[in-house]
């Protein structure tokens, strides 16, 4: 199959056969098959060895509920420079906004770290979050770092079904893509009610036939590439391997619709937004990150 280079992966990578077979048995339904095809394989693959793991403990798979692998993920790899680029972009968003309501803002540390760079000129935040966890930690890291911020417990379709108010920009930083399909376009066309920018921050991912071979080998290259990142510790079992079993395996919750860059534009047009425009953000072992702005 045909999957597209990774330029940060250099030569290093391949695609175990092994772990795609078992990614299309769960794509059938056939979980049991999955995990007896990963332990009858022989030959090594930390893919192979963290997804059979995975399938035989059976997690409920919520990863924002208990959020520590998620914020060790975050903290951790190509997300340390991920974050630094993210940062720099919303500071240079928010020297022009005064209010900004943050959508999914999980712990909220790239928001309030690009807030309190711009001093006495931070915009006044509202944070909404559907996890407690991590809305509890988003009000501590606003408190601490002295910025005005109000903090809703509730998922972007929630808050907005209810919001009155009016903010200079509202953003969405690796969120938007929990929203299933289905509903997104309601979200994108709410948004111009309570915003005059809109800015998104997500992976421009191939279109993939969902649960296809390209898809499937997709997933096989890059999930190995981002266990390298992390070679010890909670982030694959707590983070990563619930990520990549829910895209293919219906019987697991899903966390991610992903698609490429210019079908967010798209999206954002079709909402009514004018100047729908697509910038380059960072090189990343999933997918090159993306802003995407409106107006
Ligand atoms: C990958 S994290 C990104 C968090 C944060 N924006 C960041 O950049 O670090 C995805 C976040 O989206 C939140 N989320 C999940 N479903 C959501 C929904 N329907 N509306 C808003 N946020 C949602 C999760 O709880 C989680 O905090």
């Amino acid at each position: 199959v045909d999957i597209p280079a990774n330029p940060g992966a250099g030569d290093d990578w391949h695609v175990d056969g092994v772990v795609v077979a078992a990614l299309e048995l769960l794509a059938r339904g056939r979980a049991e098959d999955a995990l007896r095809t990963l332990q009858a394989a022989t030959g090594e693959g930390r893919l192979r060895r963290e997804l059979a793991e995975h399938l035989t403990a059976r997690g409920e798979g919520r990863v924002y509920d208990d959020p520590a692998a998620f914020q060790e993920f975050i903290a951790g790899g190509g997300n340390v420079a991920l974050y630094e680029a993210t940062i720099e972009l919303l500071a240079g968003e928010y020297a022009a906004a005064g209010s900004v309501l943050d959508l999914g803002c999980g712990d909220a540390r790239a928001v309030v770290a690009a807030a309190a760079s711009l001093d006495a000129g931070a915009p006044v935040l509202d944070l909404v979050e559907p996890s407690d966890a991590l809305l509890a930690q988003a009000s501590e890291n606003a408190r601490s770092a002295g910025l005005v911020a109000r903090t809703h417990r509730a998922t972007a379709q929630e808050f907005l079904r209810d919001a009155a108010g009016k903010w200079d920009l509202v953003q969405s930083t690796f969120a938007l893509h929990s929203i299933p399909p289905g509903e997104r376009a309601g979200v994108l066309t709410a948004l111009r009610r309570v915003a005059s920018r809109v800015l998104i921050v997500e992976f421009d991912v191939p279109a993939f036939a969902d649960g296809g071979p390209e898809h499937l080998a997709y997933l096989a290259q890059r999930y190995e590439l981002g266990l390298a990142e992390y070679p010890d510790g909670p982030v694959a079992q707590g983070f990563l391997m619930p990520v990549l079993v829910g895209q293919v395996d219906r019987a697991r919750p899903r966390l991610t619709w992903e698609q490429p860059a210019a079908a967010w534009a798209g999206q954002l047009r079709e909402a009514g937004w004018d100047h729908a425009a697509v910038r380059p953000l960072a090189d990343y072992w999933w997918a090159p990150a993306v802003a995407i702005t409106g107006s």
